[in-house]
């Protein structure tokens, strides 16, 4: 995607073909700044802290963090190195498959090498998973793009989206998930308009979903979390289009927290509500959505907010007194029978094991 007419990609190697670039998410989108990670610590804390964030960009970030971690001072590509380096980054965000999956790809392949061709494998491997998910996301997009088409044939009119945190190409490696399909249905030609959840406590979709949309100038107004529903009651949505950290191989969905709220308005009003993701944020180990770790973060982000105060500098502010404690999941869990469709690389299927193996048969067992 473009950032101010340059191609950009959310994670690249740096022109040393060792130290890994990424965009500081945390300051959008007041500042573009990118931050280069050059160790294991520094991948960890971009993770944790957030400056990337969104499940496929996790993963990828994660698998660059193997590399770096084999680089480092000490330069020990050792099965007990390749171990630890392995188990921190896992320990970094718990909801997210695509962590443990890209970390997974990376192990398996790196053991099964001599200690001393690691290095360059692990950057390849990489590479590879940075590119495979660009194109799987947009694959996905093309796939969703044909629902957008639908509708808009249907009406005549602009097709109006609501869409949750963010799932653009900030969250991925490029292109996005849940946004995947908007951007295809902008260069297509095709009229619509965004419905952005803030999606607090951190905003995602305040700082990050509209910069993006009106970076690549498509229309969209920002709501507060709590507006969805209303805005279905009153025919003002046709299409719900989210993202998901975990996939069930049964269909059942994790995503940012409030995600099942907008599902189930979205039910009660009969609006198709889909899901985007790459085949890397299924999990087939998992049959209930009930067993998916939910990651609890610090309460200081519910109990701060942060923005650009009138000096330019990014602030963040209290909103509750000084004694009032908050609880922060960051995820929540939508059941399969509310979902409408799972719109992959592969094509679009039914939120049940048997359609997701139709469409992905090598996870038969
Ligand atoms: O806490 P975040 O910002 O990492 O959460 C991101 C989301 O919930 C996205 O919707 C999800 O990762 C899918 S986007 C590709």
């Amino acid at each position: 995607m473009q950032v101010n007419g340059t191609p950009y990609r959310c994670i690249w190697l740096e022109a040393d073909k060792r130290t890994v670039g990424i965009i500081d998410q945390t300051k959008l989108p007041h500042r573009f700044e990118t931050v280069s990670l050059r160790t294991l610590n520094d991948t960890i804390v971009a993770i944790s802290d957030m400056l990337v964030r969104g499940a496929p960009l996790i993963g990828a970030t994660a698998a660059y963090g193997v590399c770096l971690g084999l680089t480092e001072q000490s330069k020990d590509c050792s099965d007990t190195h390749l171990e630890k380096i392995c188990a921190a980054l896992i320990a970094a965000r718990p909801t997210a498959v695509n962590l443990r999956w890209a970390v997974e790809r990376m192990r398996s392949l790196l053991t099964d090498l001599p200690p001393e061709e690691r290095v360059e494998a692990a950057y390849q491997e990489a590479a590879l998973i940075c590119d495979e998910d660009a194109q799987a996301n947009e694959s996905l997009g093309e796939h969703g793009l044909k629902l957008i088409r639908k509708k808009y044939e249907e009406t005549g009119k602009p097709v109006n989206l609501l869409t949750h945190c963010n799932a653009g190409w900030l969250a991925t490696v490029d292109w996005g998930t849940a946004l995947s399909p908007i951007f295809k249905a902008q260069q297509a030609g095709i009229p619509i308009h965004v419905w952005v959840d803030e999606t607090r406590p951190r905003n995602q979709g305040a700082h990050l979903t509209t910069w993006e949309l009106a970076s690549a100038g498509i229309d969209h107004h920002l709501i507060v979390d709590n507006s969805g529903g209303h805005l279905m009651q009153q025919g003002k949505v046709d299409l719900c289009i989210v993202g998901t950290d975990r996939t069930t191989c049964t269909g059942d969905v994790c995503n940012k927290i409030g995600t099942y709220l907008k599902a189930l308005a979205a039910a009660d009003n009969n609006i198709p509500f889909y899901v985007a993701l790459p085949s890397s944020t299924i999990d087939w180990t998992l049959e209930h959505g009930a067993a998916i770790p939910i990651e609890e973060r610090d309460q200081e982000e519910v109990l701060l907010v942060s923005g650009l105060a009138e000096n330019g500098e990014i602030q963040k502010v209290r909103i509750a007194p000084e004694q009032t404690r908050a609880a922060n999941p960051a995820f929540d869990v939508t059941p399969a029978r509310l979902i409408t469709g799972l719109i992959t690389e592969r094509g679009i299927c039914k939120p049940n094991k048997k359609s997701l193996l139709s469409v992905f048969p090598e996870y038969m067992e």
